[in-house]
């Protein structure tokens, strides 16, 4: 049932290339021109009635979340809120007719993420889901239901799950743009014609897992481990954070590059491993000082840069690189090393990869 894998959660790394062909096939139109998504049947009168849109959802799927805001904010130009299924609740949220809700999640069965969906409901907004299991309660629910095609997700930590929400948030975002008329069909096609070769990239990246294994055995007994990022390169940096605690028990804490001198910076001593992700061009030179920051207090930096970078290894220790796509696309490809990291470094310290104490795979009390 594993495939020749020692767990699940390889094996699912190691689907990814196919979860994300499944999840966008049918979806993008054959000559790359548009972003087809038979389920919304949505036009511009629907569209312009949003004011807002909340995305709400728990643990990597909000880290998605963050991603998909990103997408929207960017391509289609609505402003979009994103919050934890169980603060949303709680905090008398601005909805109405005018607000979409999207939710997010894999099993379709997360308590607090239903009760959101069922509150923004209940005030008047209208409700898509993303979800992964067909029938789930989340599935039912909510107005309008996108799929993600990863398959059965068994291991605990959430990984093709993450990676085809990520897809779908920006095929929805690709699909909504198509409609307000906000991106031009050159750039669509620019931007569809990468995301084709998103799959073939991820199997490339899941090649070279050699100084992963090194890495994760040389940091594995590490107490702390911090990940930087700025923009989409946060969003990701808390992802992998998220990856290593719950599987490997490591204290891992994700913080946007620019916010280190606030506070975190007094933890970064000698020896104190962190993960720099570099891709993003418009803060690029800034993540760099911030590299130089924490260099300059001697900790060990690994950095995850795309395969066109030459700058970033002259200023950290380890550089791993992931193939060159558009940089709104890089966080499909920079997220598996992390994975892998997260996977080596839980199986040097001897855990129990598919079932983390104290978690369960689908929660559905509150
Ligand atoms: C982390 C993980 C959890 C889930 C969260 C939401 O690897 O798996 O953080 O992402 O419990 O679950 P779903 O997506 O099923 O609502």
């Amino acid at each position: 049932e594993k495939g020749g894998y020692e767990h699940f959660m390889l094996k699912e790394i190691h689907e990814q290339p196919k979860a994300v062909r499944e999840t966008m096939s049918a979806r993008v139109a054959k000559d790359h021109s548009a972003i087809i998504m038979e389920e919304l049947k949505w036009n511009k009168e629907y569209l312009d009635s949003f004011q807002k849109i909340f995305v709400v959802a728990c643990g990597t799927a909000y880290n998605a979340a963050l991603v998909g805001k990103y997408y929207i904010e960017k391509l289609v130009r609505i402003p979009v809120e994103v919050d934890i299924a169980s603060e949303f609740r709680y905090r008398s949220p601005i909805i109405d007719d005018r607000t979409l809700t999207i939710v997010v999640s894999q099993s379709g069965e997360t308590s607090d993420t239903l009760a959101a969906l069922k509150e923004s409901k209940r005030l008047g907004a209208k409700t898509l889901a993303i979800t992964n299991v067909v029938g789930s309660s989340i599935a039912r629910e909510a107005d309008q239901v996108i799929y993600t095609w990863a398959g059965p997700e068994i291991a605990v930590a959430s990984t093709k799950a993450y990676t085809t929400q990520l897809i779908t948030m920006f095929m929805l975002a690709m699909y909504m743009a198509g409609i307000k008329g906000t991106v031009t069909p050159e750039r669509t096609k620019e931007l569809l014609t990468q995301l084709h070769q998103i799959p073939a990239q991820i199997s490339e990246t899941l090649e070279d897992v050699e100084p992963i294994k090194t890495f994760a055995k040389e940091y594995g007994f590490n107490e702390d481990v911090f990940f930087i990022g700025r923009s989409l390169d946060y969003a990701v940096a808390l992802e992998g954070s998220l990856k290593l605690k719950e599987i490997s028990y490591i204290h891992a804490e994700a913080y946007a590059a620019g916010e280190l001198k606030h506070g975190t910076l007094a933890l970064i001593i000698e020896g104190v491993p962190v993960i720099a992700l570099a891709t993003q061009k418009n803060v690029y030179e800034k993540t760099l000082s911030n590299i130089k920051e924490v260099k300059a207090r001697d900790a060990v930096v690994i950095g995850i840069a795309s395969a066109n970078d030459s700058e970033l290894e002259k200023y950290v220790d380890h550089v791993i690189k992931v193939p060159e796509t558009d940089e709104l696309l890089i966080p499909i490809l920079t997220v598996v090393p992390l994975q892998l990291l997260a996977y080596y470094a839980a199986i040097t310290r001897q855990c129990d990869v598919d079932k983390p104490r104290n978690l369960a795979k689908s929660v559905t009390v509150e």
